[in-house]
């Protein structure tokens, strides 16, 4: 009897369970939730990545230049061009063989991500702290075309990845009759293709990620849409990249180097000063919240915290500026990428 009761209980809590389980499953399926980003499936358990190995003609006409192949044999060339203020250092860890880089969360994901698809992988650092549309265009397009005959993947189709100001410059570079890009992804930005006199006849097929909560650039972006596609015929796509919740573990979950403690430990310090709401997301751009004062200001920090947390600063505001969603590289949307720079390479070959 005894036996049964409980037998009969516990059945009831399974179907009991079942039905939570299965109104949960249903509820999700019609109310995703507007947070995309799940930093607890991220797939980068291992962070410290030993994949990276770049190779850097640091003189190669005053400029760096880093460039990696992919383990197997490369399916595309991918040219990256970085932010104001954002150096071709920024996309690799740092290690004996590019003691100058320092490998900022989202560059190194994007680069790691490429690899593993496949890619050959070339990035240049612009001259001064952004890209201009002067003579560097040329120098670019020349140092391109040169390493690619040195590593002879000229059959292989050239793909670009600009973020912000390296996005007005990719779109650019992307009217050259020197270089032919096969497709192209502008994060960030609205190029600057609808503003030339001449109109190229054979403008690549662009992809813009952007983040709609900076309205003015969305209107640009949109603009920019409406005038490839209508105008130049070329095939376009927007994918737009949504502000998400810091947990306590985001940080250490994507930044090689800071430990969990570390983590925890900002996120409560950014709740007690009121940076996040009880939901855990940003109020302000990482770039406009003070949030590094705080280690100044007499705040008890656990041994050896300050100097992790100094030694990221540039790491742990990425991150920020990305969850606040308003203007930021993101490797979030890279899938989706290079699923459009296939369909595209399909298209011609
Ligand atoms: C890179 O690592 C080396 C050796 O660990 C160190 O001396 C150097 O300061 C690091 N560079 C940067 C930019 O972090
Ligand atoms: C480097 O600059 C020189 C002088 O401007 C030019 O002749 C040469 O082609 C350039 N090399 C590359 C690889 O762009
Ligand atoms: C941009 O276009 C989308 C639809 O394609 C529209 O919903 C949105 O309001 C537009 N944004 C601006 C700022 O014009």
């Amino acid at each position: 009897m005894v036996s049964f009761r409980f037998r009969s209980k516990r059945w009831r809590a399974a179907a009991y369970l079942f039905v939570v389980m299965f109104t949960l499953a249903i509820y999700m399926k019609f109310f995703p939730s507007r947070v995309k980003f799940d930093s607890s499936t991220t797939e980068w358990d291992d962070l410290s990545s030993s994949e990276f190995n770049p190779t850097v003609d640091g003189s190669v006409n005053h400029t760096d230049l880093i460039w990696q192949l992919p383990a197997g044999a490369p399916k595309a060339v991918l040219f990256i061009a970085h932010g104001c203020n954002h150096r071709a250092t920024d996309f690799w860890d740092n290690s004996s063989g590019c003691p100058h880089c320092i490998g900022l969360p989202e560059e190194r994901l994007i680069v790691l991500k490429a690899l593993r698809r496949g890619y050959a992988i070339l990035v240049i650092s612009s001259l001064r702290t952004c890209w201009s549309l002067g003579d560097e265009v040329e120098s670019v397009e020349r140092l391109i075309k040169w390493w690619i005959a040195e590593h002879r993947l000229q059959k292989l189709p050239l793909l670009g990845l600009g973020a912000s100001s390296g996005g007005e410059f990719l779109s650019y570079l992307a009217t050259s009759e020197q270089i032919k890009f096969r497709s192209i992804a502008i994060l960030i930005a609205e190029g600057v293709i609808d503003t030339l006199t001449t109109l190229p006849v054979d403008y690549p097929p662009t992809i813009f990620v952007h983040m709609p909560k900076d309205a003015v650039m969305e209107r640009s972006v949109n603009g920019t849409l409406k005038f490839l596609r209508d105008n130049l015929n070329v095939p376009v796509k927007e994918i737009r990249c949504l502000e998400f919740p810091l947990t306590p573990e985001l940080l250490s979950d994507r930044i090689p180097g800071l430990s969990r403690g570390v983590s925890v430990w900002l996120f409560r310090q950014f709740r007690k000063r009121g940076f996040i709401d009880d939901k855990g997301f940003m109020k302000n751009d990482g770039r406009e919240t003070k949030w590094k004062s705080f280690l100044d200001d007499g705040v008890s920090i656990p041994a050896g915290y300050r100097s992790v947390v100094n030694n990221h600063l540039d790491h742990i505001e990425e991150e920020l500026n990305l969850a606040f969603a308003y203007h930021e590289i993101t490797s979030l949307e890279m899938d989706k990428i290079f699923r459009w720079f296939e369909v595209h390479m399909k298209s011609i070959n």
